[in-house]
């Protein structure tokens, strides 16, 4: 096969076989293929897009060209479930030791953030001694012994993926839905899990934007796990918003722990009962109420947040930081963003607010830069809330003094004011399945 051959067989627009998707995508993970053949390819499928048969067949492959985690040894449902990322988004902390606690085992890879989306592994690594590599005989053990384990990726995860990744991000191919729903789901049939719930975010501070776009993504990356043979579905969820109200590694687990104890912010435990509701529903434990009653439980006992301990213990965290949140080192400096105007807030610049976190540490602009545990947001007033001028709308915390003016006056151009409230909208807008969409 030549490259060439593939390259302008996607140009003219014609469908690529399944031998064909395969060899590209070993021959990206093997190092074979150059570069700037790999990126003309990315790019003819960015404007002809892709069939749903090549999407399966290409994120089969891509899944293929590394290894895939065995969870068979583990007894039980083993549930993993996936975030298209937003800002504040530490609902895997929150979720999936309620999971846990509701006797599901949860066998979950994580990835590191970078933009304005954060990652699971940056926070929990802001747990002194957390730790996120592990060998894969630790990972099985944790899963089936304690219900529960989040690390990184192992090295060799659809290693295709990772190339692609990485030219993506240079080359304006990034938003291209066949290339966004194989890179996510090849990942997510590599980990191994029966049961796979996708939370596909839409609004400002959302990869997708439009809840249209986010619907499609949904359907495809639903229809991609089903067709591999897992059980697969998808809440959309917004992200116009950011979710709860701290931004920041450290400080988000320190609103996850709140949240578990049932003192946090309401958005982030609905959505959070949500995702452990349906991985409940869809491993079989019964209907929808029962299966949130069942999670609501886990929260109100302690269940849950005694779920997150175990698990922080076993991965060498020091739990005394989950038992006291205030114990996270603070940032040298924190300050308020104040309101210009009585009234509310009609709109907050989400993906803006998440880069503006990025900026004061919390985050970063390219893979491997050093992160601030201690940096970032604490929102005190969101879309819909009242204000009076001169109140605090929200807190930057950040170790940089030199960047706070800046990341002040981006603060305040990031949020919109009225005299009215804007309509509410909904935080869980639709239940995607394989036999179709349930709007809420
Ligand atoms: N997350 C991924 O893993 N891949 C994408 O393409 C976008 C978000």
């Amino acid at each position: 096969m030549r490259m060439y051959d593939l390259i302008l067989k996607k140009r003219n627009g014609a469908e690529l076989e399944a031998e064909e998707l395969k060899w590209f995508a070993d021959g990206c993970a093997g190092g074979t293929i150059p570069d700037y053949q790999i990126s003309a390819m990315l790019m003819a499928v960015y404007f002809q897009g892709m069939s749903d048969r090549e999407i399966t067949e290409f994120t089969v492959a891509m899944a293929d060209s590394g290894d895939r985690v065995d969870l068979s040894s583990i007894t039980g449902v083993k549930v993993d479930k996936h975030s298209t990322g937003g800002v504040g988004d530490k609902t895997t902390v929150v979720a999936m030791p309620i999971a846990a606690a509701c006797g599901l085992k949860v066998a979950k890879m994580s990835g590191r953030g970078l933009g304005y989306t954060g990652g699971t592994v940056d926070k929990l690594e802001s747990i002194p001694g957390f730790k996120t590599s592990l060998s894969a005989e630790e990972f099985l053990k944790n899963v089936e012994q304690v219900g529960i384990c989040v690390t990184g990726q192992s090295g060799n995860l659809a290693p295709a993926d990772k190339k692609l990744y990485a030219l993506r991000d240079v080359t304006a191919t990034i938003d291209s839905l066949p290339l966004i729903a194989s890179s996510i789901m090849s990942k997510k049939l590599a980990a191994g899990a029966d049961v796979i719930l996708l939370d596909v975010k839409y609004g400002s501070g959302s990869l997708m934007g439009s809840k249209e776009m986010a619907e499609k993504l949904a359907e495809e990356m639903v229809s991609i796990g089903e067709l591999a043979g897992r059980k697969t579905a998808a809440l959309l969820t917004n992200m116009d918003i950011p979710l709860g109200n701290n931004i920041g590694n450290s400080l988000e687990i320190a609103e996850a722990v709140q949240t578990l104890r049932g003192q946090g912010p309401s958005d982030l435990l609905e959505v959070s009962l949500d995702i452990a509701a349906g991985l409940l529903h869809m491993s079989g434990a019964g209907d929808w109420k029962k299966c949130r009653e069942t999670a609501v439980n886990t929260v109100k006992t302690g269940a849950a947040l005694e779920k997150l301990c175990q698990m922080v213990e076993r991965q060498g965290g020091d739990v005394r930081y989950i038992d006291e949140p205030s114990l996270f080192e603070s940032a040298a400096y924190c300050e308020p963003v104040l309101s210009p105007c009585d009234g509310y807030i009609w709109h907050m610049d989400t993906d803006e607010i998440g880069m503006i976190s990025v900026s004061l540490g919390a985050g970063r602009e390219v893979a491997d830069e050093k992160i601030d545990h201690s940096a970032g947001i604490v929102i005190c007033r969101k879309t819909g809330d009242a204000v009076k001028a001169g109140e605090a709308v929200a807190y930057l915390h950040t170790n940089c003094s030199e960047v706070l003016d800046q990341a002040k006056s981006r603060y305040e151009r990031a949020l919109t004011f009225a005299r009215e409230r804007p309509e509410k909208e909904p935080l869980i807008y639709a239940y995607i399945t394989k036999e179709g969409v349930k709007y809420r």
